[in-house]
This record gives C-alpha cells, sequence and structure tokens, in this order.
C-alpha cells in the first residue's frame, strides 16, 4: 500500500461528469464571465482534480488573510500560498453573494462555474510582503500580483471542460493516476522532484540520493507559466527525456508533469510544492539550493528552514533537504558542501548566466555539468530561437 494520504484526509474532485456536466456547460452560456489568467487556469485545473487538496475553490477572505498571516487554512491545516480568484472593479460591482459565474481561459473557452461565496478586498502589500517578502515590482510574484485585478473573488468550483492542452499528453497524469501507477509499480514510498529548468548533473545528482532511500522518484517539472527568460517547457521536456533514455532505471523513476504556474515564493512555495506533490502520492520531497527562488529575495536555505515551522508529521510529507550539489575534481565525483572537503576551486559549478552564454555560443558545457545529451538540445533550441 502507498503510503501517501491526500492532504487533509481525501483527494477532492470537482469535475463534473455525464447530465450534470451537459447541464453546467449549457448553463455557463447564459451566465456572467469571468476571464481567468493563466496562473488562475493552472490553479482551476488543480482544485479540480485533486491537486490542490483540500481546496475546493477560490480562497474566500477568511482562508486567504490565515494563510498569508499564519501559513494555515481556518480549519488550522497548514497551507503556504493563497490561491486566488482576481477580478476588476467592474466586475466585482456588477457580482453578488451566491451568483454563478463562468469562467472563462484566455481564448475565451468556459471551464466552469464558481457560485460566489465572498468577494473582498486583494490586500497586495500584505500578500507581496508575507509571502514573498520583497515589495519590489521587480519580483515576477510580485509584479503578478500588482498587474492583476484589485478585488478577490471566492467560492467553490465545478469544472465542466478540461483546459485545452495539445502538449505533454503523455505525461498529464492528475493525482488519481499518478497514485494508482505508484501502486502498480509496487512503490510504497515515493519522492517527488519539482523543476522548471532543465536537469543538469547536480539535479540528477539530488534525485539519484533521494532515490537510494525510497522505492520510485518522480521527476515532476513544472509546466504552467513561467517567467520569460526561463527555459520553455518544451524545450526542457525534451531534456528530460534524453535523460530517462539514457541514464534513469526506468522501473524505479517516472516524469509526469506538474500543471502549476510558478509563482517564485521561495520557501514558501516549496511548502506549496510540497503538499501537492502529496497529493499527487508522493511521500518525500527534494528541497535543494534556493528552491523556487529567484534573484536574491530569500537566503539559499530559506525553504529548508521553513519546514522546521511545522510539528514533525504535520505536513505528512518529509522534505528531503540537500546541501548545494556540484562535481569535485579531486574527489572524482558529484558532491556537495556537506560531503566533499576540498576548496571550491576544485569545484565544477556555473553560474546559469554563464551557461546561457556558452550554450549560446554553441559551446557544451563540461560533461560533469551537463550531460551532453541535455546540452546538444539546449543548444539546438537556442540556435533556433536565434533564427
Ligand atoms: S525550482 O524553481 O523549480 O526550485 P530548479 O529547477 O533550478 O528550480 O530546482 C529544482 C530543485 O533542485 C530545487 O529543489 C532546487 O533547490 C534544487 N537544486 C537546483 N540546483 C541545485 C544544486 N546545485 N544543488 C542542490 N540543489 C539544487
Amino acid at each position: 500500500m502507498l503510503e501517501s494520504i491526500p492532504h487533509g484526509g481525501k483527494l477532492i474532485n470537482r469535475i463534473l461528469r455525464g447530465k450534470d456536466r451537459e447541464m453546467a456547460e449549457l448553463k455557463a452560456r447564459e451566465l456572467r464571465k469571468i476571464p481567468l489568467t493563466s496562473r488562475e487556469v493552472s490553479d482551476l485545473e488543480m482544485m479540480a482534480v485533486g491537486a490542490l487538496s483540500p481546496l475546493e475553490g477560490f480562497m474566500c477572505k477568511d482562508d486567504y488573510h490565515s494563510v498569508i498571516d499564519t501559513m494555515r487554512l481556518t480549519n488550522g491545516l497548514p497551507w503556504s500560498l493563497p490561491v486566488t480568484l482576481s477580478v476588476s472593479q467592474e466586475i466585482a460591482d456588477s457580482l453578488s453573494l451566491k451568483d454563478e459565474v463562468a469562467m472563462v481561459d484566455g481564448q475565451g473557452n468556459a471551464l466552469a462555474i464558481l457560485t460566489v461565496e465572498d468577494i473582498f478586498n486583494h490586500d497586495k502589500e500584505k500578500e507581496a510582503v508575507e509571502v514573498y517578502k520583497t515589495d519590489s515590482p521587480e519580483h515576477p510574484g510580485v509584479k503578478y500580483i500588482n498587474d492583476v485585478g484589485p478585488v478577490l473573488v471566492g467560492g467553490k468550483i465545478a469544472l465542466f471542460q478540461r483546459p485545452k492542452h495539445e502538449d505533454f499528453l503523455p505525461y498529464r497524469l492528475d493525482p488519481e493516476e499518478t497514485r494508482k501507477k505508484f501502486q502498480e509499480k509496487g512503490w510504497k514510498r515515493v519522492v517527488g522532484f519539482q523543476t522548471r529548468n532543465p536537469i543538469h548533473r547536480a539535479h540528477e545528482y539530488i534525485q539519484k540520493s533521494a532515490l537510494e532511500i525510497v522505492d520510485g522518484l518522480m521527476v515532476h517539472p513544472l509546466v504552467g507559466a513561467t517567467k520569460g527568460d526561463d527555459v520553455p517547457a518544451t524545450v526542457r521536456m525534451r531534456c528530460y527525456e534524453a535523460l530517462f533514455q539514457n541514464y534513469y532505471p526506468k522501473d524505479r523513476t517516472m516524469l509526469a508533469v506538474f500543471p502549476a504556474a510558478m509563482r517564485y515564493a521561495g520557501p514558501r512555495e516549496a511548502i506549496f510544492h510540497a503538499i501537492c506533490r502529496k497529493n499527487y502520492g508522493c511521500t518525500h520531497f527534494i528541497v535543494g539550493r534556493d528552491h523556487a527562488g529567484v534573484g536574491n529575495y530569500y537566503g539559499t536555505f530559506d525553504a529548508h528552514y521553513i519546514f522546521d515551522e511545522f510539528e514533525p508529521g504535520e505536513l505528512g510529507i518529509t522534505p528531503l533537504r540537500f546541501d548545494h550539489t556540484f562535481y569535485c575534481k579531486r574527489c572524482t565525483s558529484m558532491a556537495s558542501y556537506k560531503t566533499c572537503p576540498h576548496d571550491s576551486t576544485d569545484h565544477v559549478a556555473l553560474s546559469g548566466t554563464k551557461v546561457r552564454e556558452m550554450l549560446r555560443n554553441g559551446i557544451k558545457p563540461p560533461a560533469e555539468f551537463s550531460r551532453p545529451e541535455v546540452a546538444t538540445i539546449l543548444i539546438e533550441a537556442m540556435s533556433a530561437n536565434k533564427e
């Protein structure tokens, strides 16, 4: 038996089927339309399939403030990030409590019905400082909240149409499906790995070190919205496939995608990432250096320390904390500051900027940094981008 229990005790399912689905779709045509950002579309889909269990809808005011102030829902359950639906003042003024509204994606497709339970002020300043730890408009998470409407609408959702996806179809597994796969594979203890980057040797090393102590590894790259200069998910997927083909044991590893949008909230997002992976059935979660970080807004290991703010066992998923890892020429192996006694001049560590520059010039980073198959894909993608 898989050892992981969904957050809050049961996997939420807010997907309408059969007659209910047909009726909701018809009804939505007559309802007030609320446009969703791409992050909100991701959140909606994740809520519907249970990836955000126990959430059944966009947060109401009490949960919103409770999460920001205490990292808990009002029922006391740990939860670190607001999951909110923003609207313009004009839309807010036209809504009343108990209204039903149709949520539509960027292309105008109606996806779900929300029953309005709360209409409240988006406390952007407080959210920026408490969640993102900065009020800098340069921070991509803060920029997002500054850009969206000033009012939040809370309420349960009922989804009748999954957002349209044309990419990564074989890898789009819902929590129910990943849980089933883990059972079939006989994995009781599964470690999840979050990433928004191509996987380099440091990532591979922490994944495989983690795999040494559990039954299976799920590499779970985020494929929702990311900031413009992150490597696009389509390119990253080709890198992951090449790695799985050449370097990962088939019976102990699995690749699936995580439909979330990136918030760049560092430590708070590490907790969020862990709770979501618990819903997908993971028992363990990897947290390395500067998890979900951006710029210099967070300390390198803040995402480790934040897990200590919860009682042992309370989160229901075990964080596996990894120090900064690299290849050491004197150890002649991958290592970390925890395991390597040598000077950093012996380490092969390249900054993101340096790697991008090398790839742009068609130069492969050393094999100690990146598998050659991955470097080849990245160089091709960069040169195609130049044309
Ligand atoms: S993230 O925004 O998704 O966290 P990234 O894809 O770079 O970014 O990282 C994925 C995971 O690998 C995170 O847990 C991160 O902390 C960890 N990680 C990345 N590089 C290293 C490294 N050199 N040493 C240790 N951990 C790392």
